[in-house]
């Protein structure tokens, strides 16, 4: 699906809040997603359907906005630590398409069980090491044949090599287990990110 599923005015994006119907600014200094929605990402695989699993939802930003658009679908959020999740927690309780679950990304066997369906999207934005396994291992478990993958992989995260070097050893080892179809360097937004679309292989 193209971008323009996003409301797009001039060079900056908003959402059309789901409880207000005003207008909401989309920062993309503060979400990697709006981010390469800036940098001109070629595909956004999000509609008003959509159910999606976001991997690292912290308190909820970005979520808050993907919520905006889901407004049929749903957005399951993980996220490990408590602090975070006691905010998003409260923006569950408002907004009825956002499902809050306190779990660690490595270990989706242990939410397996809650999670009895499959998801259209998984979001992943957690910047730790092994990024892909942890992508790959929740793929495995919760995403739907021709589902798609957005995930944003931090290329210091991982080790002291160059940048350049990350990003090709990371790209690469994406490449074994999903097909590319796009990705973008989220600077100057966010340095040393790039955002990658894929799709199970
Ligand atoms: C950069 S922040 C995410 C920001 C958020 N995606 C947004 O745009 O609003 C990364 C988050 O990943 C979470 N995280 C890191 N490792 C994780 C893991 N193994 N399981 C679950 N959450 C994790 C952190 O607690 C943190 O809240």
């Amino acid at each position: 699906m193209k971008i323009n599923n996003v409301y797009n005015e001039k060079e900056q994006y908003f959402t059309k809040d789901l409880l207000t119907e005003k207008k909401r600014y989309w920062d993309p200094k503060r979400s990697k997603v709006c981010a390469a929605l800036k940098k001109n990402i070629s595909v956004f695989p999000i509609e008003k359907t959509s159910c999606i699993l976001y991997l690292g939802c912290a308190e909820g930003y970005t979520v808050s906005y993907l919520s905006d658009i889901v407004t049929e679908g749903k957005i399951i959020g993980v996220d490990f630590s408590a602090h975070s999740m006691q905010r998003f927690y409260l923006l569950s309780q408002k907004r009825k398409n956002i499902i809050p679950l306190l779990e660690d990304a490595t270990r989706p066997e242990k939410y397996k069980d809650l999670l009895n369906f499959k998801v259209d999207v998984i979001v992943q934005d957690v910047s730790q090491k092994k990024q892909i396994e942890i992508l790959k291992k929740n793929t495995d478990l919760f995403l739907k044949e021709n589902g798609y993958v957005m995930l944003s992989l931090k290329t210091t995260a991982i080790s002291q090599k160059k940048p350049k070097e990350i990003v090709d050893e990371e790209l690469n080892n994406f490449k074994k287990h999903f097909k590319i179809i796009n990705f973008v360097k989220l600077d100057p937004f966010e340095k040393k990110h790039i955002f990658v679309i894929g799709q199970k292989k």
